[in-house]
């Protein structure tokens, strides 16, 4: 199988979509100041949410600075938007290097893809956001020490949606052996702590006590677990894709890793993609969302 990470964040969407907390969602909408905003998104991959909130009719007039590490998702990003933008009715037009204008009469939004790592990104003092966004993210970060170096992108009484957190549940139905699916989750679960770059594995309960410390108030939470099911043999959209690559995050962690049988564990991948195939494979994730105010 080929392997990538923005097909894999396309496969996302619509697994995201269903999983986004609609209760902070709705806080979100309540909250949003009603003049051009200035967003910025970090870890913001090939620009998802962009066509997320242009869909669900949150975005209208914004400059939004997408930053992401990664120059792969950069390049995929400033190719799909555009595509995506026109079957949507909007007009697209580059109006710079990795910069782009998504528009029609009622809407603009200008958007920046910068490539940097974010905490770099942060150093070059921004100008600050009346929105930060963070999207599947924070779990990948070194934490308490990241959330106020984040929060300084945000202006004071200006919003952080937070969203897509991680919470210490994978579940994978149905079992194979139970004792060594707990074994591979728990595994699993202990590489997301011990990441050299960070990284948490129960980073969404954790997250209300390190957003205080932050100084941020939680003006809403709530869960946004991935539920991922076949119907009748058939996964919706690309989660079929979305669940190999899952399979694939699994096998990336853990080979090699000196406390599973190196046999078990290949047997163990087998059979789950197999159940991937077969349209029979159940995943669940737990994961939060929070809306904050700074
Ligand atoms: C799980 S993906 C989520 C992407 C996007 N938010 C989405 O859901 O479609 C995490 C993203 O964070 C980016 N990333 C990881 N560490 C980063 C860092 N230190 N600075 C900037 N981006 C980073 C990765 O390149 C990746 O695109």
């Amino acid at each position: 199988m080929d392997y990538s990470f923005p097909r894999y964040l396309i496969a996302k969407q619509s697994v995201d979509d269903r999983a986004l907390n609609r209760v902070v969602l709705d806080a979100l909408k309540n909250n949003l100041p009603s003049h051009p905003l200035e967003i910025i998104e970090v870890g913001g991959g090939i620009g998802t949410m962009i066509a997320r909130l242009l869909r669900w009719g949150v975005l209208a007039k914004a400059r939004y600075t997408l930053v992401d590490e990664m120059a792969e998702n950069i390049q995929f990003g400033m190719a799909w938007l555009p595509g995506w933008a026109q079957n949507f009715g909007l007009r697209a037009q580059t109006i710079g290097e990795n910069q782009l204008r998504l528009f029609d009469d009622s809407r603009d939004i200008q958007i920046h893809f910068r490539r940097a790592d974010v905490f770099e990104f942060i150093e070059s003092a921004p100008e600050k956001a009346d929105l930060l966004i963070a999207h599947a993210f924070l779990d990948l970060l070194p934490m308490p020490g990241s959330l106020p170096k984040l929060f300084s992108l945000i202006k004071t009484g200006g919003l952080g949606w937070l969203t897509i957190n991680f919470d210490g549940v994978t579940t994978l139905e149905p079992a194979t052996d139970p004792v060594l699916d707990a074994k591979i989750e728990a595994l699993y679960h202990a590489s997301m702590d011990s990441r050299p770059t960070g990284g948490d594995s129960q980073a969404g309960r954790h997250l209300f006590g390190h957003i205080a410390q932050a100084s941020g108030r939680i003006l809403s939470a709530g869960a946004s677990d991935w539920v991922v099911y076949p119907t009748e043999g058939q996964y919706p959209a690309e989660e079929g894709y979305f669940l190999h690559f899952i399979l694939h995050f699994f096998e990336e962690s853990l080979k090699n890793h000196p406390g599973l049988d190196a046999h078990a564990f290949e047997n163990w991948l087998a059979l789950r993609r197999a159940q991937v195939l077969r349209g029979e494979l159940i995943y669940i994730a737990h994961q939060m969302d929070f809306l904050v105010k700074k």
